[in-house]
């Protein structure tokens, strides 16, 4: 029921093509692009032509760049990254549950708790980091008995359609500061700092709020998503805070089935 009719990438060969062709001059010169099914499709976001779209494929599983929703299934849909515990100054307070995340990931995170602590706005909690297919099912069933499947769904990825299951994805909270994995964390002394740093070491608030019809999912501003600065920074430059609108890719609010 789960299996994908259109993997990622496919819905977008043509897009890719553009890409490789290389910019955004040539994207403008074009008007839009025609996907082979003849949706027409959007242009990337960036606005800066030399800023290269093509350093990492948003279409594999194990790209920093990968693309996942509910329109973009892992490829395979069991997929499972190469994690590690995070090295963290403050391993009791940062990872008390003793989560993993991809490499590039762990790395980045333990700059990311360092800099919010010394800036003044809490020590990071690492709640949540790399999920298996397994640990979504778990989640996504859990949110779906909870709420119904919509309201679930809003909340939480089917198996195979999660960035959890990259570990890439952090769902972080600041230790005292209240709002764990609530809306109100937005509001938090916490909250606010990394909605407006993050970028700085690689991550970005990955469901931002009002970004629902895109990204498929409710404000979520614990859930971090690491990209590299590379990205992260082009992102906050072009004023861009969607991934999906960046890169150009159709809007995922819904499963096709
Ligand atoms: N909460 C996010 C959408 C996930 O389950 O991956
Ligand atoms: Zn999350």
């Amino acid at each position: 029921m789960l299996q994908p009719k259109r993997p990622i990438g496919l819905a977008n060969a043509n897009h890719r093509m553009l890409r490789k062709i290389s910019c955004t001059v040539v994207l403008l010169l074009a008007g839009v692009a025609l996907a082979p099914q003849g949706v027409a499709l959007a242009q990337p976001a960036s606005n800066t032509a030399t800023f290269d779209l093509a350093q990492h494929p948003t279409n594999h599983a194990d790209s920093l760049w990968v693309v996942v929703n509910k329109k973009r299934p892992l490829i395979p849909l069991k997929y499972a990254p190469v994690t590690s515990k995070p090295k963290f100054a403050l391993p009791s307070t940062n990872n008390p549950y003793g989560r993993q995340l991809a490499k590039p990931a762990a790395l980045a995170i333990v700059i990311l708790a360092n800099a919010m602590r010394a800036e003044g706005a809490g020590d990071l909690v690492l709640n949540s980091g790399y999920r298996s297919f397994g640990e979504q099912t778990y989640v996504h069933n859990r949110q779906v008995q909870r709420f119904g499947l919509e309201a679930g769904e809003a909340l939480a990825a089917r198996p195979g359609y999660s960035e959890h299951q990259i570990g890439l994805a952090a769902d972080v909270s600041a230790l005292g500061q209240g709002c764990v994995i609530q809306f109100c964390f937005g509001g938090t002394v916490g909250g606010k700092w990394l909605r407006e740093n993050s970028w700085r070491f690689g991550f970005i608030v990955r469901y931002p709020k009002g970004k629902t019809p895109i990204t498929g999912y409710d404000y979520e501003p614990w859930h971090l998503r690491y990209v590299g600065t590379a990205l992260s920074r082009q992102m906050r430059k072009d004023g861009v805070t969607v991934l999906e609108t960046f890169f150009g890719l159709p809007a995922a609010p819904a499963y096709r089935h």
